[in-house]
């Protein structure tokens, strides 16, 4: 095997177009990211047609510019990470059109990764000494899941979302607040200001003892609460709804995280997904890790959310274990962390 291996990291499975060069798996050469939050924001979500367009015209400047920074060239690569699934088709396809016609064109291997397994691997880039085994709590704009680390191609999931990501619900509850997209962290900004305290809001499957979770119903309450309030005419504390909403989300995940470190006996806790960019989640499961001697870890803000060097990073991994793709690989929107 060849002492120094480079991988090129391609993403757009939502609203960013993203390139990286990662080498030997763990160190970052380069992490290019092209944002359409500022495209999508007038329409207060994602428009899927609009993504996959603009991911065409910013893919290629994208890649080159990761290839540029990183110091590069495309002979120097050897293989392409692409995210082929969970996300929008028509975003899907463009990074996987490119990583195909680059694989094809230059004769290298082709790997196609699993986006939510992208956001646990994006840990192996924050923290050098980071290991399996390990508990993931991924909880991103569509996933929350709690999974087993069992080896780095072994993973097993223990519990998910029955509806509503964790992401999603921080976005919808936002929208009825008249924030702009994304909601996460314009609750978390608000709700600084605010008492977690002031409104209980539900938390829903608390004391079912298995590690799934709800959101919808929560995301209802808050939706009452408001409308409520505006019916008979009273103001509305946005601060302190931000701020008790924010708190449900926080005690369940944090709950059914600790829940799953203790019965799978596991010493090391890793936070996956954008809403890991969250500061009360991140705050009270370093508090709750620390109670109990775990090693809690959660990836810099710039490698929680959609990136293409989790993507690498994750492709490498999966290469060393022989699992590379061909040509023919398809995008799959609903691909899950079922194993
Ligand atoms: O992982 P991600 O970038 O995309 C998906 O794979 O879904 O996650 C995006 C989600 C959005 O729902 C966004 O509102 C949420 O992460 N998010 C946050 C924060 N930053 C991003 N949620 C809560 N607090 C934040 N600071
Ligand atoms: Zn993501």
């Amino acid at each position: 095997m060849k002492d120094k291996i480079i991988t090129l990291g391609i993403e757009s499975s939502c609203d960013e177009t993203a390139a990286a060069v990662v080498l030997d798996g763990r160190k970052l050469l380069s992490n290019i990211i092209s944002t359409q939050i500022p495209i999508h924001q007038k329409y207060g979500g994602v428009v899927p047609e609009i993504a996959s367009r603009k991911h065409i015209t910013a893919i290629m400047p994208v890649i080159d510019e990761a290839l540029n920074e990183a110091n590069v060239k495309l002979e120097d690569i050897d293989e392409i990470a692409v995210t082929y699934g969970p996300g929008l088709q028509g975003a899907l396809l463009v990074g996987l059109s490119a990583a195909k016609a680059l694989a094809f064109a230059t004769d290298k291997p082709l790997i196609g990764v699993n986006h939510l397994e992208g956001h646990i691997f994006a840990n192996f880039l924050s923290e050098s000494s980071l290991e399996p085994p390990f508990v993931s709590l991924v909880v991103s704009g569509g996933h929350t899941s709690l999974v087993e680390v069992e080896g780095y191609n072994k993973f097993s999931l223990m519990g998910e979302t029955r509806d509503d990501a964790a992401g999603e619900a921080f976005d919808k509850v936002a929208r009825v607040m008249g924030l702009p997209y994304p909601g996460g962290p314009e609750i978390d900004k608000l709700a600084k200001n605010g008492n977690p305290m002031a409104i209980d809001f539900p938390k829903a499957l608390r004391n079912n003892g298995d590690y799934d979770f709800s959101f919808s119903g929560l995301k209802s309450a808050v939706l009452n609460y408001l409308n409520q309030k505006k019916l008979k005419k009273e103001d509305v504390n946005k601060a302190d709804v931000a701020a008790s909403f924010q708190e449900a989300v926080v005690e369940i995940l944090t709950e059914k995280a600790m829940r799953a470190m203790e019965r799978r006996r596991m010493n090391t806790l890793v936070l996956a997904g954008g809403v890991a960019a969250n500061s009360a989640l991140g705050e009270r499961l370093k508090t709750e890790a620390k109670k109990r001697n775990y090693r809690y870890i959660s990836p810099t803000v710039a490698l929680c959310t959609d990136n293409a060097a989790m993507i690498a990073c994750r492709g490498y991994y999966q290469a060393r274990d022989g699992r590379y793709s061909d040509l023919y690989l398809n995008a799959e929107p609903g691909l899950s962390l079922v194993y």
